[in-house]
C-alpha cells in the first residue's frame, strides 16, 4: 500500500497562526501536527508517501520533510494550486498511486489508535473503500455515516437532523477505483470537490465500503481550541522521563529537553513538555497541559493549558491560559501602564 498526506488548505480558522506557514506544520507537543500522520503511516509498514502541498509556503514543508530519508520513508510532493477540495487533492495523486491500494491521511488529524490494524485489514480485503468512524457529540459539524441493516447507507456532510453520531474521520482507504469517481464529481456549494460526495457516489454505484470504529481519541485540529485540546491529550500520554534531583519542584509528568535550565523557585505541574535550550525562571509557574518549544525564555510568568513554540521570550508578571504563541514571539510586561504593541495582521490580543 501507499500513503497520501494532505498538507494543503488555507487554515483560515487558525489565523493568524497560518499567515506564515501551513497549519499542518504548527507544533503540538513540540512536533508538527502532520508528523503524527507521517509516523502513523510509516509505523503501519507503508514507506512510500505523497504529500499534497498547497500554496501556503509549500517550500517550508519540503524543507522540513525533504525526500523523507530522515523520517525513514520516501516522499513524493504533489502540488495543489488552490484548496479545491479533499477529493481534488486525492485526484492529483493518481499517477503516484498506480495500481496499489492507498490510505489518505488529513495532515491536521491526529488519532490515538495506531493505523496498523486498519492497514492490515484493508490490504487483505476485497473492499473498494474503508472509512474510519468516531462517535461525536455534535454531528452537525462533521461528515456523518448513516446505517441501514448494519451497512453504511448514506454519508451526509454536516447534517441538521440525523439519528447517527458516527463521524467520518480524516483517514480514508481506497483502491484506484476512486479516481474514476472523483473525475465525475461536481464542486459543492463551497466550490470544493468533497470527499463525502466521492464516498457517497461509491455507495450509489454499488461499490463495497467497509468501516471500522476508532476507539480512543481522534482530533481534527482545525481551530485553536482543538489544537490546545490535542496538545493536552498527547501530553497526557507522553512517556515519563527519569526525574533528577533538580526536579523537586516538578509535580506529575514533566519532560525536559537537553540544555534547558530551570530555576529552583519555579513550579511545574505536569503534564508538561519543555524543549531544548530553554531558560525557565525565576518565578515561573508552568502547566498543566503545556508544551514549551526549543530555546524559549520564560521569566516571572504563569503559563497553563497552552503551547509556546520555539524561540519565544515571555518576561513579566503575566498569566497565559489557553494560549498558542507561534515561534519567535516576544511578550514583555514591565510595571508601566502604557503598552507598546507591535501586532501583525489578524493578531488577537486579550488583556
Ligand atoms: P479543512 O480543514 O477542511 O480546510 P482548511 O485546512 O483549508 O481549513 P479552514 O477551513 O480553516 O480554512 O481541510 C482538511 C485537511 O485537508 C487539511 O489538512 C487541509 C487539507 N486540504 C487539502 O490538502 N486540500 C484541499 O483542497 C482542502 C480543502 C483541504
Amino acid at each position: 500500500m501507499k500513503g497520501i498526506i494532505l498538507h494543503g488548505g488555507y487554515g483560515t480558522r487558525l489565523g493568524p497562526l497560518t499567515l506564515s506557514g501551513p497549519k499542518q506544520l504548527l507544533k503540538i507537543a513540540n512536533k508538527p501536527m502532520s508528523q503524527f500522520a507521517l509516523e502513523d503511516i510509516k509505523n503501519s509498514g507503508i514507506n512510500e508517501i505523497a504529500i499534497v502541498i498547497g500554496d501556503v509556503y509549500p517550500e517550508k514543508v519540503k524543507k522540513y520533510y525533504g525526500d523523507g530519508t530522515n523520517f525513514g520513508v520516501k516522499i513524493t510532493y504533489v502540488f495543489q494550486d488552490k484548496p479545491r477540495g479533499i477529493s481534488h487533492a486525492v485526484g492529483l495523486c493518481k499517477e503516484f498511486v498506480g495500481d496499489e491500494k492507498f490510505v489518505v491521511y488529513l495532515g491536521d488529524n491526529i488519532m490515538r489508535k495506531n493505523l496498523n490494524e486498519f492497514v492490515n485489514k484493508f490490504s487483505s480485503s476485497s473492499h473498494d473503500c474503508m472509512i474510519l468512524l468516531s462517535e461525536v457529540d455534535d454531528p452537525s459539524r462533521f461528515g456523518i455515516a448513516e446505517f441501514k441493516d448494519n451497512k453504511i447507507h448514506k454519508i451526509i456532510e454536516k447534517p441538521k437532523n440525523t439519528d447517527s453520531n458516527f463521524a467520518v474521520i480524516g483517514v480514508y482507504f481506497f483502491t484506484k477505483k476512486i479516481f474514476d469517481i472523483i473525475e465525475k464529481l461536481k464542486p459543492s456549494w463551497r466550490g470544493e470537490l468533497e470527499i463525502t460526495d466521492a464516498i457517497q457516489r461509491l455507495l450509489e454505484e454499488g461499490y463495497s465500503i467497509d468501516y471500522e470504529r476508532v476507539t480512543g481519541w481522534w482530533k481534527d485540529t482545525g481551530t485553536p481550541k482543538d489544537i490546545i485540546h490535542a496538545n493536552k491529550l498527547i501530553l497526557e500520554n507522553q512517556e515519563k522521563q527519569n526525574q533528577t534531583e533538580i526536579n523537586k519542584n516538578f509535580h506529575g509528568n514533566v519532560v525536559v529537553g537537553e540544555n534547558s535550565s530551570l530555576s529552583k523557585d519555579s513550579l511545574i505541574f505536569g503534564p508538561v513538555k519543555i524543549g531544548e535550550g530553554c531558560e525557565i525562571g525565576p518565578d515561573v509557574i508552568l502547566g498543566p497541559n503545556t508544551s514549551i518549544g526549543n530555546n524559549v525564555i520564560l521569566k516571572k510568568c504563569r503559563v497553563e493549558n497552552s503551547i509556546i513554540m520555539d524561540d519565544c521570550k515571555i518576561d513579566g508578571k503575566i498569566s497565559l491560559i489557553d494560549s498558542i504563541i507561534a515561534q519567535n514571539c516576544e511578550i514583555i510586561k514591565d510595571n508601566k501602564q502604557e503598552r507598546q504593541l507591535l501586532l501583525g495582521e489578524f493578531s488577537k490580543l486579550k488583556l
